[in-house]
């Protein structure tokens, strides 16, 4: 563990390999006490490096090496240095076979990097550097090997034995023992190298290919979750033809398999043939997931299916380039669930992540470009903004390009660099050559960080019909960053009249064809369009569809925006007016005493919405939820986290209380007991009958808790019955919140899934939620530090979800979580670092918290033996203080 400082690295730096890999061959002999590797490589100078006397040096991270061979030679053990967690070999040719046999201890491996063993079986994680805790290894991704892998294994134990690619061979060895043989023609990165073994069954699928090829699909699980996988089988032949059809992209090996894990650090990896998945990210019945997982089920398993192109046959060059792989495909697989089910939902999903955490993360300490400049761990740089925010970029790529010229780019893109390890430039060049289009200025949004601020005012000349728009645009400073040039931003809008309908967007007299929706262009600090023709002053509708990842600041009056709510045609901004309506009156109660009224407008809005059957049904279920307290602290200047939770309870209450019969009448009337269906409509029923249940519990309402305990007993999925047990939970039914969570854990307590889901509705209730149940919940049976699945359900739950009960004023929450962090960092770094991000943003927050979340911080800084993971977001997060 460390004393010292972690270094930092810089993209400035980056150099091509010394020595390229062509061919590894793995042999790995599993026992229960630790695993040996044997590692052959064929290496040989690169060409383009500029010392052709380099000497070889191989990544390795606790491993016990136990020899070394050149050329079928033993190299003595002075001829070699084992320096740091690196292997070096002075003095070697231009091309050789270089073999290490190294010692591993999978059993013990709690940090989940490399190879571990997760309920009995042996599994990989290897991105982004796990590769070298299997064996020593140039681990970067630039460095691209064909890989043939034997895996040898007790046969009773672990019948199942799996890699990437195809198996090529298999047999019994000696002592009940067997082996498999696999190997990739493809060649990749070590990231994406895989092993499994274990006892685990085998669903079986066929997908036929536009060219008229059969893949063979395997989805491998325990025995016990055999009647979970349908739903990821289904989504995965979704996926398949969908990247067909939209990106001409067909599958290249003949099977593609992926397995389920119930310890994994993330959600799921796209390993080469062989993905494999966090168990919660794929499997799902009815009865045991909500609609939200059936949801996020199927958008991960085609986000790590699409990566076959975006990130396997295309790669990244270096980790600063990640966004290439995970933003590009992220904005793939929102395009797919976009076409899978209802497209404006989808959006406001997106944008609520954007706006509420990663634009909090981009005005945070731990802000950063899309392509970093820097980092000390990569893990740490799996962000909203590499991820979210990337994937925003590429979506203003297409919308300034259009889907045509945008196809024809990522055609481009994927033939020019097939095979390649590439950078988010080449992708941008490539979207450049196809379309013509010059995207030099666009190309700061891979280099600045912060969200850029729109600033609109707007002046109407009646006596000549035109309307004034000026956009100003500037951004703010972020660490190491100041005096940032303006972006190339899209910006899209329409114009209503007093009837609700969308005028034309007329820019000179002479256009008399105009459209009623543009995208313009914002490239300067400051523009101003004219829109002509215009018989009366329009109210305008800014930045529909979230055409991009920026704050739009305009004085829209509560009559505007409830204009907007109910009128616009951009279902987006409709959704957005009401949240933006139901923000200032928020903001505007925080200041008051208990006596402030919650404005008519917004209780006479909710009561449009509950009961205008003729809407859209998944927008008004989307509409319903008030912004989140999470989303109101983002936009504080200051964050005085109780003030701003009370006005929130205060609407709530109000809303509840006044529109309690509408409620319930939306409940009945989207009472739905047929067959369980994921259609945008079954889906938007559910919500609507478990939001209205939610408001009557959150006033105590009787009838609503009677209601609740029905509905519990009867559901027939998971949505309902956790939207009862969600409700009464949050409750002051005491008695009745008590009896659904046994109920509940008695029912469901064989279920790692579902034992998951009732621990964080716990940690994320007001009600029940309150520290000394959080610590009864760490020392129940179920719970287990090694699983980071339970870890971010009870702890994740509470300090990311739970804001409320969070930020303390006596700084309890703080030290909670800054004593769990301490515990976790010595098991898990990577989980332990994501666990401290509520506490980043300390100088967000009104004095009262923010000394206590900076104490915390010290706390964890001050602990020994800090990873490295951990120091750099405590050590970023309190810089200049
Ligand atoms: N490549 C990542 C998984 C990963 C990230 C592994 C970091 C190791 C370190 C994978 O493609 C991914 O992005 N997974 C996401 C889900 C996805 C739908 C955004 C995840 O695991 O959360
Ligand atoms: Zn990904």
């Amino acid at each position: 563990m460390r004393t010292n400082q972690p270094r930092t690295i810089y993209l400035s730096e980056y150099q091509v390999p010394a020595f390229l890999v062509d061919h590894v061959d793995l042999r790995f002999e599993l026992f229960e006490d630790g695993a040996r590797v044997h590692s052959t490589l064929s290496i040989r100078r690169n060409p383009e490096f500029p010392d052709q006397g380099e000497a070889l040096v191989l990544d390795g991270d606790s491993l016990v090496l136990e020899s070394v061979q050149m050329n079928g030679e033993a190299v003595p053990e002075n001829d070699y240095q084992l320096k740091g967690e690196q292997l070096v070999v002075p003095g070697v040719p231009d091309r050789f076979e270089l073999t290490v046999v190294t010692w591993i201890e999978p059993q013990n491996n709690t940090r989940l990097e490399g190879l571990y063993k997760s309920s009995g079986m042996f599994c990989t994680q290897c991105e982004a550097e796990g590769f070298r805790c299997i064996t020593f290894f140039p681990d970067r991704p630039d460095v691209m090997a064909r890989f043939r892998t034997r895996i040898e294994a007790d046969r009773a134990a672990y019948p199942v034995l799996l890699s990437n690619g195809n198996d090529v061979d298999r047999g019994e060895l000696a002592d009940g023992r067997h082996f498999v043989t696999w190997e990739d023609p493809f060649p990749k990165p070590c990231y994406l190298f895989a092993l499994v073994a274990g006892d685990l069954v085998e669903k079986r699928d066929t997908f036929h290919t536009c060219s008229g090829r059969d893949i063979d699909l395997r989805i491998y699980v325990e025995s016990r979750n055999a009647q979970k996988c349908d739903h990821a089988m289904d989504s995965l032949k979704r996926s398949m033809r969908w990247d067909e059809e939209v990106y001409g992209r067909e599958y290249d090996l003949d099977i593609f398999m992926i397995v389920a894990v119930d310890d994994f650090n993330m959600g799921a990896m796209e390993n080469k043939g062989l993905n494999i998945f966090n168990s919660s990210c794929v499997l799902a019945s009815p009865d045991t997931a909500t609609d939200a997982a059936f949801q996020r089920i199927e958008a991960i398993v085609a986000h790590e299916y699409f990566h076959n192109w975006s990130g396997n046959r295309v790669t990244c060059r270096d980790w600063f380039q990640l966004s290439l792989k995970e933003g590009f495909t992220v904005f793939r697989d929102a395009e797919f669930s976009a076409d899978m089910g209802s497209p404006t939902v989808k959006r406001i999903e997106d944008a609520t992540l954007m706006r509420t955490a990663q634009f909090a993360e981009d005005a945070g300490p731990m802000a950063h470009p899309v392509r970093p400049a820097s980092y000390m761990e990569i893990s740490n740089f799996y962000t909203l903004t590499i991820y979210e925010k990337g994937a925003e970029v590429v979506r203003m790529i297409h919308t300034l390009l259009g889907p045509e010229l945008f196809r024809k780019g990522s055609d481009l893109y994927f033939e020019r660099h097939d095979g390649q390890a590439v950078t988010t430039d080449d992708f941008v060049r490539a979207m450049e050559d196809a379309s013509g289009r010059d995207l030099s200025q666009f190309r700061r949004w891979y280099e600045q960080a912060g969200t850029p601020v729109l600033d609109v005012s707007d002046e109407y000349d009646a006596d000549k019909g035109v309307y004034r728009l000026k956009v100003q645009q500037r951004i703010p400073d972020t660490p190491g960053q100041t005096d940032k040039q303006p972006q190339h931003i899209p910006f899209a809008l329409g114009l209503l009249g007093a009837d609700g309908a969308d005028l034309s967007l007329a820019l000179a007299d002479s256009d008399t064809e105009a459209p009623v929706s543009r995208v313009l262009e914002l490239t300067d600090t400051e523009h101003t369009f004219e829109f002509h023709g215009l018989a009366e002053r329009p109210v305008p509708s800014l930045l529909r569809g979230f055409s991009a990842p920026v704050r739009v600041h305009y004085p829209w009056t509560r009559d505007q925006l409830m204009f907007l709510a109910s009128h616009d045609s951009d279902g987006f901004n409709r959704w957005d007016a009401g949240q933006r309506l139901a923000v200032d009156v928020i903001q505007a109660l925080e200041g008051q005493a208990d006596d402030g009224e919650v404005d008519a407008r917004l209780i006479d809005a909710y009561r449009q919405l509950l009961n205008d059957a003729t809407l859209d049904q998944a927008l008004v279920a989307k509409m319903l939820n008030l912004p989140s307290l999470a989303y109101l602290i983002e936009l504080a200047e200051e964050a005085d986290v109780q003030a701003l939770h009370r006005a929130r309870e205060k609407v709530l209450t109000t809303l509840a209380e006044t529109l309690r019969e509408d409620l319930l009448a939306c409940y009945h009337r989207n009472d739905d007991s047929g067959d369980y269906q994921l259609t945008p409509e079954a889906i938007a029923r559910r919500s609507l009958r478990n939001t209205a249940l939610a408001w009557l519990l959150h006033i105590d309402d009787a009838e609503a808790c009677d209601l609740a305990r029905v509905q519990f007993d009867r559901a027939s999925n998971m949505t309902d019955q956790m939207g009862a047990l969600r409700a009464l939970v949050n409750s002051g039914f005491a008695a009745e919140r008590g009896e659904v969570l046994d109920g509940f854990y008695q029912r469901w307590q064989d279920d790692p899934q579902v034992v998951e889901q009732w621990f964080s509705v716990q940690a994320a209730s007001t009600e029940a939620g309150h520290l000394g149940k959080i610590r009864a919940l760490l020392t129940h049976p179920a719970f287990e530090w090694t699983n980071p699945n339970k870890v971010r359900s009870v702890i994740g739950a509470f300090a990311g979800q739970n804001l409320s009960e969070f930020h303390q004023d006596d700084a309890s929450g703080y030290r909670f979580l800054a004593e769990q962090v301490r515990r976790l960092d010595d098991l898990n770094p990577q989980i332990a670092a994501r666990l401290v991000a509520p506490l980043t943003r300390w100088r967000k927050f009104a004095p009262v918290y923010r000394e206590g979340m900076k104490t915390a911080l010290e706390m964890i800084r001050d602990k020994d033996g800090l990873s490295r993971d951990v120091y750099e977001v405590v050590h970023k997060s309190l810089a200049g203080s």
